[in-house]
């Protein structure tokens, strides 16, 4: 076929065949969050290009290279990058932190980011994240991370590594931006355009540029572990306490720093070497500062996020199990026009009733509609002809089984189905059982 418009380079389908993945996620996610306290927020797809400048930092590669931005009339707009800004800015504005802190919010969103697309990296992506804001506590760290380890786990994946690290607060950054510039200054001549300009503004950004000859020169780089202050430095070491205690393995990676400005103190991420190059599943980290860079008074927030597609690329790689899609019930085989309107008024009883029934709506011939009723897995098929229609009974089959069960099409009618379909689960479950003693 020859299609004339192709969707854009970096974006993704989500078939009908693939849908029972992301519900999975989404539903795991949410049960995930609600069981840690989370309420679910929703804010725009788009919000003022100025609230990325002053969070996500004007100096990272995701404002400087990544966003998609537009001008409408006089103003400038971008479509979120990430969660984090756009959450803050609903929980500020919307009052919520005058209400009792901590304040335990979650997201699942779409996010844009004009990327190079390859394996596990698009333009258009989906986060799963949380923000709680409040608490300033170590216990707060560890219960984030708790929280993300939880939900991997509960999506049945394995062997994903939890890397920490603390990149402390703006009083000991001023040592290790020192010590970083003294580095990069000797490099200069090989460092690419963008991350010249960032030996000035922010050095610490050159550590996660992804030009090959850049992240070269940053693998010998100072590390801010050895620059942080006493109250950073304690924070750090009860992170770690609490952790041990919660059995949460990590491994402290110094060169976790996080390619967004607003971090301060914990960082981390969760890494699989299952998807290739693109492997860090869930990232997140403290964030004290960005409230106040955002109007409000000083409050220490902190969260993470996951991308689902990568969540998912790593449960299909570890075979893990999906929700069953959902299976039509029973499918009405009308045999002519009359048939056709009886259908539909047994279809409806049906659904009331909580099943999921279809009937033909193509005119296909009885052959063809069976073979259709097998095709989509319907568990029951019910033929519907005239002399149905005048006896007010009709036979159910089983398409598994192949017997065949008579029915009234009375107003009994749901209530019978209802019996027979829970008798065949019954069954099933029945031969499952002794299947499953049989092969002990
Ligand atoms: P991030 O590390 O930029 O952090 O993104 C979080 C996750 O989104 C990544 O670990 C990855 O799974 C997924 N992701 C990022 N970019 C792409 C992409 N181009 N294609 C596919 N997946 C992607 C944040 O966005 C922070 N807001 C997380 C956070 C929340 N920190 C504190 N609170």
């Amino acid at each position: 076929m020859a299609l004339i418009v192709q969707r854009p380079l970096g974006t993704a389908d989500v078939t009908p065949s693939e849908i029972n993945k992301w519900y999975t996620v989404e539903q795991v996610a949410q049960d995930t969050a609600s069981s840690f306290g989370f309420k679910e927020i929703r804010f725009p797809t788009f919000e003022s290009t100025d609230l990325f400048l002053r969070s996500v930092g004007e100096t990272t590669d995701v404002v400087q290279k990544e966003m998609y931005s537009v001008m409408a009339k006089e103003s400038k707009f971008t479509l979120k990058p990430e969660g984090t800004a756009g959450t803050i800015r609903a929980v500020m504005q919307n009052g919520m932190l005058n209400d009792a802190l901590p304040q335990k919010v979650f997201y699942i969103t779409p996010c844009f980011r004009h990327e190079k697309p390859e394996a596990g990296r698009l333009r258009e992506f989906h986060q799963f994240g949380a923000e709680m804001i409040g608490s300033a506590s170590p216990a707060a760290d560890a219960e984030m991370i708790s929280m993300a380890d939880s939900l991997l786990k509960s999506l049945g994946l394995k062997n994903i590594e939890l890397n920490i690290n603390s990149i402390g607060c703006p009083s000991c950054r001023a040592g290790y931006h020192k010590a970083l510039r003294d580095y990069f200054e000797e490099k200069k001549s090989d460092l690419c355009d963008t991350c010249l300009g960032r030996l000035e503004k922010n050095p610490m950004r050159i550590l996660d540029c992804k030009s090959p000859v850049c992240s070269e020169i940053a693998k010998e780089a100072p590390v801010i572990s050895d620059y942080l202050c006493e109250e950073c430095s304690n924070h750090f070491t009860q992170l770690k306490e609490f952790l041990d205690s919660m059995n949460i393995s990590y491994k402290v990676n110094p060169k976790i720093v996080r390619g967004l400005d607003y971090y301060t103190k914990t960082v981390f991420e969760f890494i699989t070497t299952d998807i290739g190059s693109q492997g860090t599943v869930c990232g997140g980290g403290r964030y004290d500062g960005l409230i106040e860079e955002l109007g409000g008074s000083y409050t220490p927030a902190l969260g993470f996020a996951a991308g689902i597609e990568r969540l998912i690329m790593t449960m299909e790689k570890q075979n893990c199990d999906f929700m069953e899609p959902n299976k039509t019930d029973i499918y009405i085989v009308p045999m002519g026009q009359r048939a056709i309107v009886n259908s539909a008024v047994l279809a409806g009883r049906l659904r009331e009733e909580g099943y999921t029934a279809e009937y033909d709506l193509m005119n296909r011939s009885l052959k063809a509609q069976m073979k259709y009723a097998n095709k989509i897995g319907a568990a029951f098929v019910l033929v519907l002809g005239d002399n149905e229609i005048e006896s007010k009974t009709a036979k159910l089959k089983n398409m598994e089984t192949g017997s065949e069960t008579e029915i009234k099409l009375d107003d009994s009618f749901a209530e019978n189905f209802g019996t027979v379909f829970m008798a065949s689960i019954f069954e099933k479950d029945e031969a499952n059982d002794i299947f499953s003693d049989l092969t002990k």
